[in-house]
């Protein structure tokens, strides 16, 4: 049986055909790559206008700053969240005020948000976390009556969706993001969708600005993730990279993220504009991201249904389609759980969320509670039926070692 690394890329073989050809073409034909990749993501999402950028975070400080958000401003989101989001707040001079997290859904816990609102508060981030849904409907009725602005983090939520919206486009304005392994993966990118016209038009004002990222950057990031999706190929991981993972763990040394070529969030991101050949790169996948995210949500849906009764998951928002970015998994020892998992060939996250309350010294006992007991598992874009069976078989092997 392979062996499932912690995460993993699909390179698409026309990718590396084409992009050799467009470095000569014309610059009025290079920019509108960035425009088509803007336009097909806008009508995949049924969004009224997107504006591509250079990460996650570049869109989150564009969006922020685009409705005239003082610097000393208070902005709510999870306490149990990707540490790069408060820590780039922080950076900006905004103060991230933490939010309890929900002990079934591990988003946000709705209940603890007007306790945490003060005069201060303009706007809160919510994160659609491991691509299940919050209910921004329930949030939408606080944010109105404290006039607080509601930006959807959909980094980790493509093609999700509620009740026929998709992810970052219920509320006003969301964001996505392009690095590492997600599914749409422009090596690092992302993406600002919004409803409103008056909005995007501000944006695009402030984006003008902004340098577009050096082709000599677009170019060698490129390269990193080619050498990452080369080391975490199916076959050069089953056979090399694995048994490296597990000789290295007897040490405590986990190889994949000792080797974290790709993944730029503890880099500084500049904030620019999308490189065309990054565009390129975005609009080649657009062309099978939707049934690529359909066959992998038959896989989490089919996993999950595997699964043993006492296995607690993350719970599902009514109404709503994960694209199951993640599979996060309550263990009773993190650690513990780990070494199982790795001993049947599954390599699982132990920290792509955690509890962040530490950077304002606040307390938030759900987010650490999840943050010491989740871990999470990659569900590769190219599973078999049986290889869904075989993770499923071994989640369950290792039941006694997870709430
Ligand atoms: C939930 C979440 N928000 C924001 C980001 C930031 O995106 P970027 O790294 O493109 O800035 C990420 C990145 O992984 C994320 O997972």
């Amino acid at each position: 049986m392979r062996k499932f690394p912690k995460r993993n890329i699909i390179i698409p073989k026309k990718e590396l055909i084409s992009i050799p050809r467009i470095l000569f073409e014309p610059s009025s034909k290079k920019s509108q790559y960035v425009t088509d990749f803007e336009i097909k993501f806008k009508e995949y999402l049924n969004a009224n206008d997107s504006i591509a950028v250079s990460s996650g975070r570049t869109a989150l400080n564009l969006i922020i700053d685009s409705y005239s958000i003082e610097k000393g401003s208070e902005i709510l989101l999870c306490a149990y969240n990707f540490i790069g989001v408060p820590e780039s707040l922080l950076k900006k001079g905004f103060i991230p005020v933490f939010v309890e997290a929900d002990k079934n859904t591990y988003q946000i816990d709705i209940n603890d948000i007007e306790r945490k609102i003060s005069n201060k508060t303009k706007a809160i981030i919510i994160t659609h976390l491991f691509g299940h849904l919050t209910d921004i409907d329930a949030i939408k009725p606080i944010a109105q009556k404290h006039n607080i602005l509601i930006i959807e983090d959909a980094a980790q939520a493509l093609g999700s969706s509620h009740k026929d919206r998709f992810a970052g486009t219920i509320s006003d304005i969301g964001f996505f993001s392009f690095t590492g392994s997600k599914p749409l993966n422009t090596s690092f990118g992302g993406m600002i969708v919004t409803r409103s016209l008056g909005q995007s038009k501000i944006i695009r004002q402030q984006l003008s600005m902004l340098p577009e990222t050096s082709t000599a950057e677009a170019l060698s990031s490129r390269l990193r993730t080619y050498l990452y999706a080369l080391a975490t190929n199916k076959h050069f991981y089953s056979y090399v990279l694995y048994p490296l993972t597990i000789l290295f763990d007897k040490f405590n040394i986990d190889i994949l993220e000792k080797y974290k070529i790709i993944d730029r969030s503890i880099t500084k991101l500049p904030n620019n504009r999308l490189n065309y050949i990054q565009a390129f790169i975005g609009l080649n996948q657009m062309d099978h991201i939707s049934s690529l995210l359909e066959q992998r949500r038959g896989f989490g849906n089919k996993l999950i249904s595997m699964l043993d009764i006492s296995i607690s998951t993350q719970s599902i928002l009514e109404n709503s389609e994960p694209c199951y970015f993640m599979l996060p998994l309550k263990s009773k020892d993190k650690t513990i759980a780990y070494k199982k998992l790795l001993a049947f060939g599954i390599d699982a996250n132990l920290s792509y969320a955690q509890d962040c309350s530490f950077l304002t010294n606040s307390n938030n006992p759900m987010s650490k509670f999840l943050s010491d007991h989740i871990l999470t598992i990659n569900l590769p874009f190219d599973l078999k039926e049986e290889e869904v069976a075989y993770i499923a078989d071994s989640i369950n092997g290792i039941k006694e070692f997870l709430e």
